[in-house]
C-alpha cells in the first residue's frame, strides 16, 4: 500500500476519492459495531471508520490492535453525519471508509500517555527513556520542526550576507582557559589526549587569519559542566566571526539574524535596534548581568543612606567597602512565612549572611531593624524605595557584586511569588531584546589570587582604556558583548585582540599565564598572529536556548532530540557504561575507582 496523502490533508473537496493512508493508531473505539480509528502521521491525524457488519474480517483485525500499532489503509473519504463533524481538527469534516487495511507492526502498550496533556503530567526520566515516543507527542515534533525551521531562517541569512559555513574540528587540543573539557585519550601517542572543542573559538579566529573574512558554523560543543535547565553537556552553538568589522557591525548582523529568526518561525516583527545597557548599570538595577526587563522591581542603593548609620551590620559594609542594596518587592507584604523562608534560604544560598526586610502594613513598618534606624534614615529609605502599604523591601549588604547578585536572584522569586498572586503577568512571548555591554575585561579571582578573563582571554580591550592594562586591569573594558532575551543569556562574542604582542601580553603579564604554557597551549596562534592577522570579531550563541524561548519552554532538553539527564545520562541508549579491559588497554589508561 502506498501513501497517497497525509493525515492532515483531507477535506470536503477530497470527498468520493479513494486514498491510501499510513501511520500509528491514536486512539480505537468500538461503538457497538461501528469501529473508529484516529490514524495519526506526523502531519496530523484523520478518522477512519469501518461498519463490522459490511466487514467483518477487517473489523476483526481492526479491533485487536492496540494504539501505537502501524497501519495503512486504504478507503473512501466521506463527509461525517451533520452533527459529529470536529471543527477543532484540519480533517474534522470527513472521515475514511476503511476497505482494506495493512498491518506493519503491532505495538505493545505504551508506558505513559502520547498527548501533550498526559505526556507533560509523567516525569522526564521515563519520558527519556522511551523518548522515541516522547517525541511522537505533538508537541515535541513541533519543537523539532520549530529548531528546524530556525537553523534553516540562520542558514539562509548568514548565506544572504555572504558569510560561508566552515566546518572545525570536535576534536581539538586541551586549552583549558574556560570550562571543563572532555578529554579523550589517544590510542596512537600513549598517554596524550585531545580535547572535545568548547566552542570553535581558536578555529574561528585562525580561519579570519586564513582570509576567509565571512565565516559561520552550525557547532557542536561540548563543556563539562554541572547540568541545568538551560545547561547540557554537548550543545549547539551558532558561531560567527567577520574581518574588518567594530562592535556596532556585530550589533547589527546579529539583529538582523534575530530579526529574521523570529519572523521565519513565529511571524512576529521584533522592533530593532534593540536596547543596550552596561553592565555596571546591569548589576545596580537588576542585580544580573542578563536582566529579565520585561518588569521592573529594580533594585536600589543604599550605601550611601546607611554609610554612618547606627545599625552596624550596614555601616561595617560600607565602611569595608561594600554594598547594601534594596529591593521593594511591591505588593508582597503578604508573603507567607514559608515562601519567606524560601527567600531567605535563596539569599543563603549565595552567601547572604540574612535577609533584613520591612513589612509595610497598615502604616506601619514590621521589621526586626528599623529599630536601628534614625528619622532621617527612614526618610530616605522611603523615598529611594517608593515605599507604601503593602510592600516589603529586602536588604543584602556584602561586597557589591554579591549583594546585587543576591537580591537579583530575590528579585526573579518575588516576580514569581506575584505572578502566583496574580498581581503581575509575565508572557514568555514578550520579547525583551537587549545587548549587556561594557563588561569589564578582566575580574580578580580571589582563590587563585590572579585575574581572570571575564568572558575569554581573546577579547580586545576598549581602545581607550588599554593603557590601564598594567596598571589597573579591573578597569579595564572589554570589546564584549552579550544578548540577552527576557532573563537568558542568547549569547555573547566580542571583538578579539589581533596584535600578536597584545595578546601575549595579557596571557603572560595580565593573566599570569608562565611563558612556557603559553607556548604549548597557544603558540600556534600567537605564530599565525605574525603573518597578517586582521582585525575582526564575532559572537556565538546557544542554538538551543533561542528555540527553547521559541517554543515557550524553560528546558533546552524539550528542544534536543536526544538530551542528557541532568546527572549527564543518557537513560535510553544507557551510557555512560563501563569499557572492557581490552579498549582500556588499547587506550592506555587505567582507572581508578573513587574512595
Ligand atoms: P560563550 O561561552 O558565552 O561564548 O557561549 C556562547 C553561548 O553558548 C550557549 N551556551 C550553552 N548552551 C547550552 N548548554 C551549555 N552548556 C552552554 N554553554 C554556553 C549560551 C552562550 O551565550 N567562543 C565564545 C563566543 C565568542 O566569543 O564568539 C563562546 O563560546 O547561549
Ligand atoms: P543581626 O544583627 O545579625 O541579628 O541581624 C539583624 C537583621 O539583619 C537580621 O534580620 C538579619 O537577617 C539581617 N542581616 C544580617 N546581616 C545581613 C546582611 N549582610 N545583609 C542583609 N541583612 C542582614
Amino acid at each position: 500500500m502506498k501513501r497517497t496523502h497525509h493525515c492532515a490533508q483531507l477535506s470536503k473537496s477530497d470527498l468520493g476519492a479513494v486514498v491510501s493512508l499510513l501511520g500509528w493508531v491514536d486512539t480505537i473505539r468500538d461503538q457497538g459495531g461501528i469501529i473508529f480509528v484516529d490514524l495519526r502521521d506526523r502531519k496530523g491525524v484523520t478518522q477512519v471508520k469501518l461498519e463490522a457488519h459490511d466487514n467483518s474480517a477487517l473489523a476483526g483485525q481492526l479491533k485487536h490492535l492496540k494504539p501505537e500499532s502501524v497501519i495503512g489503509i486504504t478507503g473512501k473519504v466521506t463527509a461525517r453525519p451533520a452533527g459529529t463533524e470536529n471543527p477543532g481538527l484540519a480533517t474534522g469534516a470527513i472521515e475514511v471508509e476503511a476497505s482494506e487495511l495493512e498491518i506493519h507492526n503491532i505495538s505493545d502498550t505504551p508506558p505513559f500517555p502520547l498527548d501533550d496533556a498526559g505526556g507533560d503530567k509523567v516525569n522526564e526520566d521515563l519520558r527519556l527513556t522511551y523518548r522515541y515516543l516522547d517525541l511522537r507527542r505533538p508537541k515535541m515534533r513541533r519543537n523539532l520542526a520549530v529548531r528546524h525551521r530556525a537553523s534553516k531562517s540562520i542558514r539562509d541569512y548568514f548565506d544572504s550576507q555572504e558569510f560561508i559555513e566552515v566546518e572545525t574540528p570536535a576534536l581539538f587540543k586541551s586549552t583549558p582557559e574556560g570550562a571543563r573539557e572532555y578529554l579523550v585519550p589517544s590510542r596512537i601517542h600513549p598517554g596524550q589526549f585531545y580535547a572535545l572543542s568548547q566552542s570553535p573559538q581558536q578555529f574561528k579566529q585562525i580561519l579570519m587569519v586564513a582570509g576567509v573574512e565571512k565565516y559561520f558554523q552550525i557547532a557542536r560543543c561540548f563543556r563539562d559542566e554541572d547540568l541545568r535547565a538551560d545547561r547540557q553537556m554537548e550543545f549547539t552553538q551558532v558561531d560567527v566571526e567577520a574581518s574588518f568589522v567594530t562592535r556596532e557591525d556585530i550589533y547589527a548582523l546579529f539583529e538582523g539574524m534575530l530579526v529574521k529568526v523570529w519572523k521565519d518561525v513565529l511571524g512576529v516583527d521584533i522592533p530593532r535596534p534593540f536596547p543596550r545597557m552596561a553592565f555596571k548599570d546591569a548589576m545596580n538595577r537588576y542585580g544580573v548581568d542578563k536582566p529579565d526587563v520585561r518588569f521592573g522591581l529594580e533594585l536600589a542603593d543604599l550605601s550611601e543612606t546607611f554609610r554612618e548609620s547606627s545599625f552596624k551590620v550596614f555601616q561595617a559594609t560600607v565602611a569595608g567597602g561594600g554594598a547594601v542594596k534594596a529591593l521593594n518587592a511591591k505588593g508582597l507584604a503578604d508573603v507567607t512565612q514559608g515562601e519567606l523562608k524560601n527567600l531567605e534560604d535563596v539569599a543563603k544560598s549565595l552567601g547572604a549572611k540574612g535577609l533584613a526586610f520591612i513589612k509595610v502594613e497598615g502604616g506601619e513598618w514590621k521589621s526586626p531593624i528599623v529599630k536601628f534606624f534614625t528619622e532621617a534614615e527612614k526618610a530616605e529609605l522611603a523615598r529611594k524605595l517608593d515605599m507604601a502599604d503593602g510592600d516589603i523591601v529586602f536588604f543584602a549588604a556584602a561586597p557589591w557584586e554579591k549583594a546585587c547578585a543576591i537580591l537579583g536572584r530575590l528579585r526573579l522569586e518575588v516576580a514569581q511569588l506575584l505572578v502566583k498572586r496574580g498581581r503581575m503577568t509575565l508572557r514568555p512571548d514578550d520579547w525583551k531584546f537587549l545587548w549587556v555591554v561594557d563588561f569589564p575585561l578582566m575580574s580578580f579571582d580571589e582563590d587563585e589570587k590572579r585575574y581572570v578573563a571575564t568572558h575569554h582571554p581573546f577579547t580586545a580591550p576598549v581602545a581607550e582604556d588599554a593603557a590601564l592594562l598594567d596598571s589597573d586591569p579591573k578597569a579595564v573594558r572589554g570589546q564584549h558583548y552579550d544578548v540577552v532575551l527576557n532573563g537568558m543569556e542568547l549569547g555573547g562574542g566580542s571583538i578579539r585582540i589581533h596584535q600578536p604582542a597584545l595578546q601575549k601580553k595579557v596571557f603572560e603579564d595580565v593573566l599570569k599565564i608562565p611563558a612556557d604554557v603559553v607556548e604549548s597551549r597557544f603558540g600556534y596562534m600567537l605564530k599565525a598572529f605574525t603573518y597578517g592577522a586582521p582585525p575582526h570579531g564575532g559572537i556565538a550563541f546557544g542554538l538551543d536556548r533561542m528555540v527553547a524561548l521559541l517554543c515557550g519552554t524553560t528546558s533546552i532538553r524539550d528542544v534536543i532530540a536526544f538530551p542528557k539527564t541532568q546527572k549527564g545520562q543518557d537513560l535510553m541508549a544507557q551510557s555512560p557504561t563501563p569499557v572492557t579491559p581490552r579498549q582500556l588497554k588499547d587506550l592506555h589508561i587505567a582507572t581508578v575507582q573513587p574512595e
